[in-house]
């Protein structure tokens, strides 16, 4: 791995990124150069837990709650929004995250990003991220309660786990997505660039739910798409690289700014075909979430094992990354 000193340097080039990609390779075992030990052995790598899907529900229904009691959504600049924000960071809180509301404006409201630390050892950051404002149109469960309920269930086992990470492991949820992710942009945007050189990779959940589901895997990291493949390739469930994702989600305005990005989609508007239907089941010539930016974007719209398998992948990818 490069001194800090070198990689603070070459921050904001392009050769800071290849930096950057360079020092994440060095995680999975079969990448890992002749140097290094094949294994990790420090102690924190344990495997990561089983996520409960049941947790990662309760938190869909106190978001489709949220909605039902703000005129049926969770949006930018409604109260819907502000309470999704608020019921996040009162888990959060309580499982003792240091957590910050970060404002800013967008079409003369007031949005707002919730960002939680679970602080580490080194000087090394992990970005976990999901959106959190729905359309105006419905309660927006698969878009996107159902990434932001994984990464907040996430976020609570490593509380409940105790996790001692090398790297501080920072969650996001982001608001005003669904008006071209202000929310990250103004987030990577207002970073001091020191801050920002700390973090070594920034993962994506937007819509991880699908009712019709695909497994698509973001592939604009070979290192961080291989922590999430492997994953599912070792419970035989294919998965396919994400061409529909690029520049599609919050993920973009990391990428904008040269940190390495990963992440999970089942997929959105598009149609299912005959050969992904034979590998993933569900019905072929039907959308993967015929309810996208929908009123029917409820609790009903949620394909359970899909959101089950994505959290388990989304918790094994925060613990392997956290190591130095
Ligand atoms: N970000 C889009 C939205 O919130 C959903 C979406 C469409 C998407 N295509 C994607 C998300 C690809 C991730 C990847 O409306
Ligand atoms: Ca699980
Ligand atoms: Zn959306």
């Amino acid at each position: 791995m490069p001194p800090r000193s070198r990689r603070r340097k070459a921050l904001g080039t392009g050769l800071a990124a290849a930096l950057l990609t360079g020092a994440l390779a060095a995680f999975p075992a079969s990448a890992a150069p002749a140097s290094a030990p094949a294994i990790a052995p420090a102690a924190h790598t344990t495997a990561a837990p089983d996520i409960p899907v049941a947790n990662v529900r309760a938190h869909l229904d106190a978001l489709n709650s949220i909605a039902a009691a703000n005129g049926g959504n969770r949006a930018h600049g409604r109260p819907g929004y502000r309470a999704s924000v608020d019921y996040v960071k009162k888990r959060l809180d309580d499982a003792g995250f240091r957590t910050t509301v970060q404002t800013f404006t967008a079409n003369g409201a007031t949005g707002y990003n919730l960002i939680a630390d679970w602080p580490g050892a080194s000087d090394r950051v992990l970005m976990a991220g999901a959106h959190l404002d729905s359309v105006t149109r419905g309660a927006g469960i698969n878009d996107n309660a159902s990434g932001s309920a994984a990464v907040l269930e996430t976020a609570l086992a490593v509380s409940r786990e105790n996790l001692k990470p090398d790297k501080t492991l920072r969650f996001a949820w982001w608001g005003a997505e669904e008006l071209g992710l202000v929310g990250s942009r103004h987030y990577v945007n207002t970073l001091p660039r020191t801050e920002l050189n700390r973090v070594t990779g920034y993962l994506n959940f937007d819509m991880i739910g699908s009712i019709n589901a695909g497994y698509f895997v973001y592939n604009d990291n070979p290192a961080l798409e291989k922590v999430f493949t492997q994953w599912f390739a070792d419970r035989g469930v294919p998965t396919e690289p994400a061409t529909e994702t690029s520049g599609r989600s919050d993920h973009a305005s990391f990428q904008r700014v040269g940190v390495p990005v990963g992440g999970l989609f089942t997929g959105a508007g598009r149609t299912k075909t005959a050969a992904q239907a034979r590998k993933w089941g569900g019905q072929a010539g039907r959308s993967f979430d015929p309810c996208y930016h929908s009123a029917c974007d409820g609790t009903s719209n949620i394909n359970t094992t899909a959101l089950d398998r994505n959290s388990d992948a989304l918790a094994h990818a925060v613990w392997t990354l956290s190591a130095d």
